[in-house]
């Protein structure tokens, strides 16, 4: 947690940072940003997970019998966020294998920038599910915020946000429409430009993923 923000988790382990360093860079390309943004994803579900309930299970060993914890609780589910989201599925599924995974579609109406939703597809038995939503750029938040509105509508009450990068600007969205959802990123920049854009940010995410540039 940082003094600001109770709600933002940054990772600063030195593998996420140096991972980190070469996602930002112009010159890495579409192959090596595809792997290291699968790598970063897993340290960052990895921290995500890190308050996951557990209870005893008796196994045997070669050795002896004994309790040895396993996880419990809510079964999990995966929301990506299109399309970028879509760059943190296989990192996050890595850790996770039986999670089930939804996927929301939202694009900004240029009129209103407004988030609109165009696709919505999720397990029917969300309310019984701790939720992680995966989206590499927090830049303004209204996404974040639009999809998890949605995510609460359908019965979740266990929701984390996990970003690659945020921005100041996202973070205080998240904390004012969605205080109870956690944060987990690799970075809280300094600010968003003109544009929209994380500064200093990685660019479009997405088109970095999918080598749309
Ligand atoms: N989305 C991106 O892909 N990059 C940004 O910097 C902001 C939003």
């Amino acid at each position: 947690m940082t003094a600001d923000f109770p709600n933002l988790t940054v990772v600063t382990h030195p593998l996420v940072q140096h991972k980190l360093t070469w996602l930002r860079s112009v010159d890495t390309n579409t192959d090596s940003f595809r792997n290291l943004l699968r790598e970063v994803s897993q340290m960052l579900v990895y921290e995500a997970t890190r308050d996951l309930p557990t209870e005893p299970q008796t196994i045997t060993t070669p050795i002896t019998t004994m309790d040895s914890p396993v996880i419990s609780g809510k079964k999990l589910c995966l929301v990506s966020i299109l399309r970028a989201g879509n760059g943190m599925l296989d990192g996050a599924l890595a850790l996770l294998p039986l999670a089930r995974v939804g996927h929301i579609g939202l694009y900004r109406d240029p009129e209103t920038l407004e988030p609109v939703e165009y696709y919505f597809k999720t397990p029917a038995d969300m309310s019984e599910r701790q939720v992680l939503v995966v989206d590499p750029m927090l830049a303004t938040g209204n996404s974040a915020v639009a999809a998890i509105d949605r995510i609460k509508e359908v019965g979740c009450t266990s929701i984390k946000l996990i970003s690659l990068l945020a921005a100041p600007e996202g973070v205080a969205n998240m904390l004012k429409h969605h205080p109870d959802v956690p944060i987990v990123t690799a970075a809280l920049d300094s600010h968003l430009n003109e544009h929209g854009y994380i500064v200093p940010g990685l660019g479009d995410a997405g088109d970095r993923i999918f080598g749309t540039v």
